[in-house]
């Protein structure tokens, strides 16, 4: 039973679990207790961070600024650029935004949250000029096919992309036919979202599902547990679930310790099977 980690650029090792916060900052009854549900998070180990400017704008990123406080230096802090913020003078000024409201002078990773009318060129550029700004330790991409990758791979700079963060879970396995086989293949870290698929609202019964249930008893753990533990069974693949209590955390983070013997990842297989052919990669 060993922690399982992902190995990003210049050297950032980091557990193969992290944190989300869409939703977060929606409203300031809950702010407390998603503060203190980042905070006990980063304690537990899961020290990467997840936000963006668009989840309640700018809200969640207001409320990972709160639960950083004192200790931004254990955080890889992750946020992501609007599409149509990702080029030229607005991605410098969407920046430097989210700084404010994070309360910290840059970010281990910005990403462009899903392509949209900016050349690749130009976001691009201008990342490397955030680099160079020192408002960015890197940066990656979200939401990106294989076709789309390879188009970003043969712009100047474009291999310099540090991650892309999409849509994985055990009832949505797309990119198992060529996005995730191409990333591990360049030792591109793929960022698992909605790895517990929104808790099954985005699959509904997944959570109750009597495979994952039966493997789950068998670890005395949770089935949200097993469909984290799934995920990060994948080569280069880190998980990122939003949970806003404590115990929800801990869970997660208990999570990295569990190893699925061979039998239960077919088990899993079986009542999930990977793709046989392309499909159109899942989004929310
Ligand atoms: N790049 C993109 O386009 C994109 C899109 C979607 C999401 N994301 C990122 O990925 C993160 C994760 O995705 P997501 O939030 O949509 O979905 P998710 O992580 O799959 O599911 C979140 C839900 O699971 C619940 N949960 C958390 N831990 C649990 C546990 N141990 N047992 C049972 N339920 C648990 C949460 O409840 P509580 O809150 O009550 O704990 C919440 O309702 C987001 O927060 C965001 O940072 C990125």
């Amino acid at each position: 039973m060993t922690d399982k980690v992902i190995q990003f650029s210049h050297q950032a090792t980091l557990p193969a679990i992290g944190q989300g916060t869409w939703y977060m900052g929606e409203s300031r009854s809950q702010r407390s207790t998603e503060v203190a549900a980042l905070r006990a998070g980063v304690e537990q180990g899961l020290t990467l961070i997840d936000t963006a400017e668009m989840y309640a704008d700018g809200g969640a990123e207001e409320v990972v600024g709160e639960a950083l406080k004192g200790i931004r230096d254990n955080v890889f802090l992750v946020s992501k650029v609007y599409p149509w913020n990702a080029g030229g003078k607005k991605a410098i000024a969407a920046c430097e935004a989210s700084l404010r409201r994070l309360g910290t002078d840059h970010l281990d990773l910005y990403l462009l949250h899903w392509r949209g009318n900016y050349a690749l060129e130009e976001t691009v550029e201008v990342m490397e000029t955030l680099i160079a700004q020192g408002k960015i330790a890197r940066w990656g991409v979200s939401n990106l096919d294989y076709d789309d990758l390879q188009e970003l791979w043969q712009v100047e700079g474009g291999e310099q992309c540090a991650t892309n963060q999409v849509l994985y879970h055990l009832a949505s396995r797309g990119i198992e036919y060529d996005l995730l086989p191409w990333c591990q293949q360049q030792s591109l870290p793929v960022m698992a979202y909605c790895p517990l698929a929104q808790a099954g609202r985005l699959r509904s019964g997944l959570l109750n599902n009597s495979t994952v249930t039966e493997i789950a008893r068998a670890h005395n753990a949770t089935a949200a547990q097993i469909l984290l533990a799934w995920v990060i069974s994948h080569q280069g693949v880190m998980a990122i679930p939003k949970a806003s209590s404590v115990a929800h955390v801990e869970e997660n983070a208990a999570a990295l310790k569990i190893d699925l013997s061979a039998d239960q990842l077919a088990k899993l297989d079986k009542a999930f099977p990977a793709p046989q052919r392309k499909m159109p990669l899942d989004v929310v």
